[in-house]
């Protein structure tokens, strides 16, 4: 467990994802540091880790032995300077504004030792138009951790053009110490691999809904009661080899060009956001949300997620 020269981290931003990634490298078994605007946002962010490690608890994740020296691998400080002076690593979790991260990354990269390695947890920002601003790009990174982080094993390592090699090996060597499924991203695309696919599908089910083929109700449906089950255990191209890629070489050939290549949001989905359907926040969406519909979701995800884990560390045990 954990990797030579490798033993703090600081996670800069302890909103919904710097909490969660401060919790996996604690729980991987660094020192952890949270910083954050203010104190209150930091006893926010460690009552979030306290939450999500009694679920793995209740889960059989961790025992409540672990889950205490998971908590007790992790401290605040909301003075920046403070938080990263001896750091291997830092994360950045601020906004996603790319003015913002850069005047962050700068003021972390004046700041902590040479030795440093600094990622931003951007969703999609660029990382070349980011890294100049660190002062060191050759150790910058993008990884991107997707939500929940403490509970999907997926991040984005993204390479930059000046990255160095040295620097994609140990990031992904701490990730994977940490039990993460690191995927280096070899270009500077929008939306990296995961949004990308994510948006593809997303494009398409508009597309449907738009021409009246489906509800949106039903597009859920087909989703999670069909490729979205076999998807967590196949992706697609493994899919493609098992059933045959000469199947999908066929039916790609008259699908591809009736797909949706619709270069803007589909027209009822602006109308849907001038109604101001803006999702569960407002009780209305694509769908509606009485209740605590959307609460029940989340629970039922984040068991079904905890689930998964156990089932990797299953395997990865064997
Ligand atoms: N929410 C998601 O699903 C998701 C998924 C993947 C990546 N991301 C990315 O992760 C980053 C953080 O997103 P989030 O959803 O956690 O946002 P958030 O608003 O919940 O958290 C951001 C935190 O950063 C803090 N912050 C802002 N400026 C700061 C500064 N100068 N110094 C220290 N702390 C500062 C804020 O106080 C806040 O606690 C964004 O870049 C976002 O795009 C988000």
């Amino acid at each position: 467990m954990g990797v030579e020269g490798f033993q703090k981290v600081t996670v800069v931003g302890s909103g919904l994802m710097g909490h969660g990634i401060g919790q996996v490298f604690a729980q991987g078994g660094y020192t952890v540091v949270l910083n954050d605007l203010d104190d209150e946002r930091l006893q926010r962010a460690v009552d979030g880790i306290r939450r999500n490690l009694n679920l793995f608890v209740e889960g059989a994740l961790l025992t409540p032995a672990d889950a205490a020296n998971t908590l007790a691998r992790i401290s605040t400080e909301a003075d920046l300077a403070r938080a990263v002076h001896d750091a291997d690593l830092v994360v950045e979790a601020t906004f996603e504004d790319l003015e913002s991260k850069r005047a962050v990354l700068g003021r972390i990269g004046s700041l902590c030792p040479e030795r440093t390695l600094l990622a931003s947890n951007t969703s999609g920002l660029s990382v070349n138009a980011m890294a100049p601003a660190t002062g060191r790009p050759d150790r910058f990174v993008v990884a991107h951790f997707w939500n929940p982080p403490h509970l999907i094993p997926l991040v984005e390592v993204v390479r930059g053009e000046q990255t160095a090699e040295s620097t994609i090996t140990r990031v992904v060597d701490v990730l994977r110490s940490i039990g993460k499924a690191p995927v280096v991203v070899q270009k500077d695309v929008l939306g990296f691999v995961g949004n990308r696919l994510q948006y593809a599908l997303f494009r398409e089910a508009l597309g449907l809904v738009q021409n009246g083929v489906c509800t949106a109700e039903d597009i859920d449906t087909v989703v999670k009661m069909s490729f979205g089950r076999r998807l967590t255990t196949a992706g697609p191209l493994e899919t493609a080899d098992i059933n045959g890629t000469d199947l999908f070489y066929s039916i790609s050939q008259y699908l591809f060009p009736d797909l949706d290549n619709s270069s803007q949001p589909h027209a009822f989905f602006k109308e849907l956001i001038a109604q101001g359907r803006t999702g569960v926040k407002v009780g209305r969406g694509f769908r509606e949300w009485p209740g605590d519909r959307a609460e029940r979701i989340r629970q039922a995800r984040d068991r079904e997620l905890i689930r998964w884990l156990k089932v990797d560390r299953e395997s990865s045990a064997e």
